[in-house]
């Protein structure tokens, strides 16, 4: 068994996110998401508290997987959560453009290791993005999140959150 560190800015964490977060657990055992900041995505629906507290809810029944907030980067990161790998969904052949560029930094800045894994493809269209667009306009969001996410989103666009 060996402890993989999943990192993502996750506002929200969504179904997409949590199929990934299963492939790691059932082929490493130990899972650490983390809730880290993504330069090119200054400002955020979410706190990162508040994206800690949704992963909980997402990831919940879970023993094998722990959520945290992470500061730095990924590479740090995965050092302090005791992560000796560093696990990523792909999507689409733009997500892999840019993941093997920061795979190949992280491996080259400290010798940990990134392994992609598939997404569901019943799960390819879902992001985090189109979550908080689809929610901003009133349209549910249910079949993308869990129960809890699904609450959280109708609560902050209700208190006038932007999208
Ligand atoms: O969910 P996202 O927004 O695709 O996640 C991207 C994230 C947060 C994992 C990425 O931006 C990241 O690793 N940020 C931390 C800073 C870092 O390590 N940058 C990469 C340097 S090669």
């Amino acid at each position: 068994m060996a402890t993989v560190f999943v990192p993502g800015s996750f506002d929200p964490m969504h179904l997409g996110h949590l199929d990934v977060v299963d492939q790691a657990l059932e082929i490493f055992g130990s899972v650490v998401v983390g809730v880290l900041h993504n330069p090119s995505k200054p400002s955020g629906l979410f706190t990162p508290d508040e994206r800690v507290e949704l992963a909980r809810a997402t990831v919940e029944g879970r023993p094998g997987v722990t959520v945290g907030a992470f500061s730095g980067l990924a590479v740090q990161a995965a050092a302090e959560a005791g992560a000796t790998v560093i696990v990523k969904g792909l999507r689409t052949m733009g997500d892999f453009d840019i993941e093997q560029q920061m795979a190949q930094n992280n491996v080259a800045l400290t010798g940990v290791r990134t392994v992609f894994v598939p997404c569901r493809p019943d799960r390819a269209h879902i992001s985090s993005r189109f979550i908080r667009e689809i929610s901003a306009n009133g349209v549910s969001v249910a079949h993308m999140v869990v129960p809890a996410v699904a609450e959280a989103l109708n609560r902050r666009h209700a208190a006038g959150g932007g999208s």
